[in-house]
């Protein structure tokens, strides 16, 4: 089999023994957070959203170059009307000095999930977003929201049969090229805060391969000694993609 270039969707990470290129975050815990303090749960996603920026200035100092977060996925419009509109809110109202703050440090930002249920003004904001920061050559921020792994699967499907790919023609690669994720490696590490273990419907395509790490620490709370311990868990992995184990092997 000829192995495919480092720099492809789906490719194997060549230097997982090191810094991963991208991490993965299930951002669990917000609404505990506030409740542990006796606070609203929407400022627990405030807090959350803040602790984002720290949490990205950390991964691009140790070398980390695409992160995903899961900020609202498909299921989660099945909360409590005032949460869900709180959350949109949150969004709309931050993103312009969010969007700004990243172009400041060179961050280019993508969405992936769906865009046609948001508000106008939210879908404006995040197309904004993302042709501001097109050009930035620093850490990539994909931010899921509206992000449902089941449901990318079925988008990927409908544009392949709507594009009349030749049945032949379908593969792994040209699956990935149809996903939201298009252009943006696998994950190497997905971390999970707030102690669940579940993968909560998050980039199952494209976790095929990825390292876990779930931590008891919520969102929020999440600093640079939890996020190093994570990337230490990471270094001490063996990656083998399904292939044999070799003393030295290192993927
Ligand atoms: C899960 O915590 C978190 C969410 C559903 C939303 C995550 C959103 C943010 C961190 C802020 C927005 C960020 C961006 C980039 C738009 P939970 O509410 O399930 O917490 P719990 O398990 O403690 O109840």
């Amino acid at each position: 089999m000829v192995p495919e270039p480092a720099d492809q969707p789906g490719a194997p990470n060549p230097s997982a023994s090191r810094t991963p290129r991208h991490v993965a975050f299930i951002m669990d815990g917000n609404g505990r957070w506030a409740t542990n303090r006796g606070l609203p749960r929407l400022l627990g996603h405030q807090a959350g959203l803040d602790n984002l920026k720290h949490v990205l200035g950390h991964l691009h100092q140790r070398g980390v170059q695409f992160v995903t977060v899961y900020a609202f996925s498909t299921e989660n419009w099945d909360r409590p009307t005032e949460e869900v509109e709180g959350l949109m809110e949150l969004l709309r109202d931050g993103l312009g000095e969010l969007t700004q703050e990243l172009h400041g440090n060179n961050v280019r930002v993508h969405h992936v999930g769906r865009s046609n249920r948001l508000t106008p003004e939210l879908h404006e904001g995040i197309e904004r977003a993302v042709a501001l920061t097109r050009e930035n050559t620093g850490i990539t921020i994909n931010v899921a929201f509206d992000y449902g792994g089941r449901e990318e699967i079925l988008q990927a499907c409908r544009g392949i049969i709507e594009d009349q790919v030749p049945i032949e023609a379908v593969d792994e690669r040209l699956f990935s090229k149809y996903l939201y994720t298009a252009g943006t490696p696998d994950p190497d590490l997905i971390i999970r805060t707030g102690g669940e273990l579940r993968l909560s419907n998050f980039l199952l395509w494209q976790s095929a391969y990825s390292e876990y790490y779930s931590t008891h620490v919520l969102w929020p709370d999440l600093d640079a000694i939890e996020l190093d311990k994570a990337l230490a868990s990471y270094q001490n992995r063996h990656r083998r993609f399904g292939k044999v184990n070799t003393a030295d092997s290192l993927d």
